[in-house]
Order: structure tokens, then C-alpha cells, then sequence
């Protein structure tokens, strides 16, 4: 069923562990997504980046395609639909379009401007029963065309934002999108740790979950992430299987060449791969 993130995220954070959110781009990623939750018994947030909205054709296909599937394959785990790093107007479109969450991405605007924006949103996602995701400090590496730097968010900034009423935050801590490169300093516990401090029981989110080693997993968990986002990861594990499928000259052999069979392999891995999260993250069960 689709619902708000905001109970599955409480929940997660009052039993030290974490919700997934899977990035999906397509009919395929959306159904391996869904199918994995069910099987895990697990809740699930599907993220949406706007580029990925445009490529299914905008925000409402996507909303209509997740509630079809969720009604079709018989989906019973909380669902949420959420916008991943949205501008201030796309938020609106996915408020309109019938997402279930969003997240504001203001971390680009001086600290003012992202406190009135979010604060503005914080009230019409109430009216909506949608939950809202904030973010301070930005995440390092590029997400779908938004590029950030990568500084680790002020504490002191994160408890404004949390005190809005937001439903969950997003902070840098040394984390970034995409792989990380060898010199990478990890993630920084100190931060995380005082800004759980200032911000008490709100869900902390962990973005760019796509090779992070699973002790720092863990120890971020630990510490109140409650939401992890993964992308990368299941892009490479469907290119990495739709490529041994070709390679193998499957593609040539009978009916090979039907995109039902062609994009099975990588649908698979993708299923696989959100499955690993899902009991590194503690949510097996718990839906
Ligand atoms: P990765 O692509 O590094 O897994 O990050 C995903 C993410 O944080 C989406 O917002």
C-alpha cells in the first residue's frame, strides 16, 4: 500500500534500523523493487529523481504506474513514492501528481532560504499527509545532474531544519553519490553524532549507499540513520548482467532478442541486490 514515509521511518528509528530507498528508472526497476519488499516482507521507499521522472514521461506516469503495480502484484508492505533531491517546483509536480513523500533539496541555498522553503513545505505535505525529507550540507558526486560538493553539514543547521517539523533529514557526512574513489576519508561518525544529538528522535537519511563498507552501515545506524539510499548499485548490477547475457551471445539463440527474456537477467540482479540491502539494513520482517 502506498503510504507516507513518516511511520515507517519512526518506527525504523525507535528499532535501530533502516528503511531503503531503492531509485527506480523504469517498468522493470519499479516491479524488481516492489517484488523484493513483498518477499522481504520489508517497507520500502521507491526514490524518483527528476531526470528519471522526465525519462518515464513525467511525474504522474510514474505515480500511476507505482499504484497499478502495487494494486496488481497484490502489494501489502508500506510503500512510499518519494521525490530524491527535488527542486523547489518539482516538489510542487509531485505533491500534484500524487507521490506520497518528497524530498527538498535546498542544500544549494543560503541557510535562510532553505529554512523558509522547507518550512513552506513542511505545511502543505501536513495538509497531504505526505512526509518531507530536508537537507543540510550537501552530498559529494552527482545525482542524476545535481552536483554537490560534499561539505559535511553544521549541526547547529540541522536542528533548525528539524525543528520545522520535517519529517526527516538528510545531512552531509562525508557521503557521496556514485562509487567512492580509493582516497575517500569515509564517513565522518563525529558529525552524525552531534547532529543526532541536537536532533534527538528524527529520522536521519544516508545518501550514496551505493559502496559504503557495512561496518560504517552499521555504526551509521547505530548512531539514527533510519533511511539509506541506494542508486549506483542496482545500475550496475542489471549492466553487469544484461552484459554477461549479450556477451554470451543469449540475445542470438532462439528468442533471445524478446525484451521480456533480454532484460530478465538484469531485472534479477537488481532484485538480488536490493535483497543484500534490505538485511544489511535490518528491514527484513518489519513491514
Ligand atoms: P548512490 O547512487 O551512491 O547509491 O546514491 C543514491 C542516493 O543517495 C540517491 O539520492
Amino acid at each position: 500500500m502506498l503510504v507516507s514515509a513518516k511511520e515507517m521511518l519512526e518506527k525504523a528509528k525507535a528499532g535501530k534500523y533502516a528503511v531503503g530507498q531503492f531509485n527506480i528508472n523504469n517498468l522493470e526497476w519499479t516491479k524488481a523493487a516492489l517484488l523484493t519488499a513483498q518477499e522481504c516482507n520489508s517497507p520500502i521507499i521507491l526514490g524518483v529523481s527528476e531526470g528519471a521522472g522526465k525519462y518515464m514521461t513525467g511525474f504522474k506516469t510514474v505515480a500511476a504506474m507505482v499504484k497499478a503495480m502495487i494494486e496488481e502484484l497484490g502489494i501489502t508492505v508500506p510503500v512510499a513514492l518519494h521525490l530524491d533531491h527535488g527542486t523547489y517546483e518539482g516538489c510542487y509536480k509531485c505533491i500534484e501528481a500524487g507521490f506520497s513523500s518528497i524530498m527538498f533539496d535546498g542544500s544549494h541555498y543560503p541557510i535562510d532560504e532553505n529554512v523558509a522553503k522547507t518550512k513552506e513545505l513542511v505545511e502543505v505535505c501536513a495538509k497531504k499527509g505526505m512526509s518531507l525529507e530536508a537537507e543540510v550540507g550537501s552530498i559529494g558526486g552527482e545525482e542524476d545532474g545535481v552536483i554537490g560538493k560534499g561539505e559535511c553539514a553544521d549541526p547547529n543547521e540541522c536542528k533548525q531544519i528539524a525543528d520545522l517539523g520535517v519529517t526527516m533529514l538528510a545531512a552531509g557526512i562525508g557521503n557521496i553519490h556514485g562509487k567512492y574513489p580509493e582516497n575517500w576519508e569515509g564517513l565522518s561518525f563525529e558529525t552524525l553524532d552531534a547532529i543526532q544529538k541536537l536532533t534527538g528522535d528524527m529520522p536521519l537519511v544516508l545518501h550514496g549507499g551505493t559502496g559504503i563498507p557495512e561496518d560504517m552501515i552499521k555504526k551509521a545506524i547505530s548512531l539514527g540513520v533510519a533511511k539509506i539510499n541506494v542508486n549506483t548499485e542496482c545500475q550496475l548490477s542489471f549492466a553487469d548482467a544484461t552484459r554477461k547475457y549479450i556477451e554470451a551471445g543469449k540475445d542470438l539463440s532462439g528468442k533471445g532478442f524478446d525484451p521480456r527474456k533480454l532484460l530478465a537477467p538484469g531485472t534479477e540482479a537488481i532484485k538480488a541486490t536490493i535483497k543484500e540491502k534490505m538485511e544489511l539494513f535490518g528491514s527484513v520482517g518489519k513491514a
